[in-house]
């Protein structure tokens, strides 16, 4: 279910309809969220027709070609246009994804597009994700270690560097942790799916010397045991990521410390 954190006082109104002419026949009806702080008004889904014909096959096409050709108000993020960004992230058809990595034909009938649940809303498709960012940098994204020359080289094998598959490909759309029941009702103390998974990244990396100190600042009872394993994050993920096993790990390697 879409969680969305409205303006005070407002609920989602019916809005503009843009339609095609009757001899367009393969064209697909597209409902996307709208709201803008510089009026009083509601929050409202505007419908748009967009001739399948004339466009690319991916959900971001679609909204590109409406921004460009019917409705240039229409705000959302996107850049690299090819899943690595994480910017274009949104809520199509009910589920968690990226925008430029979802087919147009995967969605049989008309497409409902909303901002990623339960975050707050600048303008349209775009959330304020402040508070992500806040917490990514809480948990030093990033390899702490001792450099005794110029020369010196931080080996790996085999091994160890396979530890990090399955981690580093996360690009922090934060598709997974605006799935997450638990990180919608305590995201203020709980670090949620995608921070975490970003975290067991450094956990896990055999050249990290302050293992020790990031699960001193884990284990905490709201930073990673808010997680109950609901596995939205996991079901949700675009990049095939599982983030509720890495929390698991996390939760291991504390218990096991
Ligand atoms: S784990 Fe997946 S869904 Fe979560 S931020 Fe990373 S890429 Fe996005
Ligand atoms: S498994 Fe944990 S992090 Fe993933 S959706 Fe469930 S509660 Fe959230
Ligand atoms: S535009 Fe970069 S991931 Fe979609």
């Amino acid at each position: 279910m879409v969680q969305f954190n409205l303006p005070d006082n407002s609920k989602l109104v019916k809005g503009d309809e843009h339609s095609l002419p009757d001899n367009i026949k393969n064209k697909k009806k597209i409902s996307i969220y709208r709201w803008s702080p510089e009026d009083d008004k509601n929050p409202r889904m505007d419908s748009y027709e967009v001739d399948l014909d004339n466009c690319g096959p991916m959900v971001l096409d679609a909204i590109m070609k409406i921004k460009n050709e019917i409705d240039p108000t229409l705000t959302f993020r996107r850049s690299c246009r090819e899943g690595i960004c994480g910017s274009c992230a949104m809520n199509i058809d009910g589920t968690n994804t990226l925008a430029c990595t979802k087919p147009i034909e995967d969605v049989k009938k008309e497409i409902k597009i909303y901002p990623l649940p339960h975050m707050p809303v600048i303008k349209d498709l775009v959330t304020n994700l402040k508070t992500l960012y806040k917490q990514l940098a809480s948990i030093k994204p990033w390899l702490n270690i001792t450099k005794k020359s110029d020369t010196d080289e931080n080996l790996q094998s085999r091994e160890e560097r396979a530890k990090l598959d399955g981690l580093y490909e996360c690009i922090l759309c934060a598709c997974c942790s605006t799935s997450c029941p638990s990180y919608w009702w305590n995201s203020d103390k709980y670090l949620g799916p995608a921070v975490l998974l970003q975290s067991y990244r450094w956990l896990q990396d055999s050249r990290d010397e302050s293992r020790k100190e990031r699960l001193e600042e884990l284990d905490d009872a709201f930073k990673v045991y808010r997680c109950h394993t609901i596995m939205n994050c996991t079901q949700t993920c675009p990049k095939g990521l599982n983030p509720a096993e890495a929390i698991s790990g996390i939760k291991r390697m504390i218990a096991s410390r």
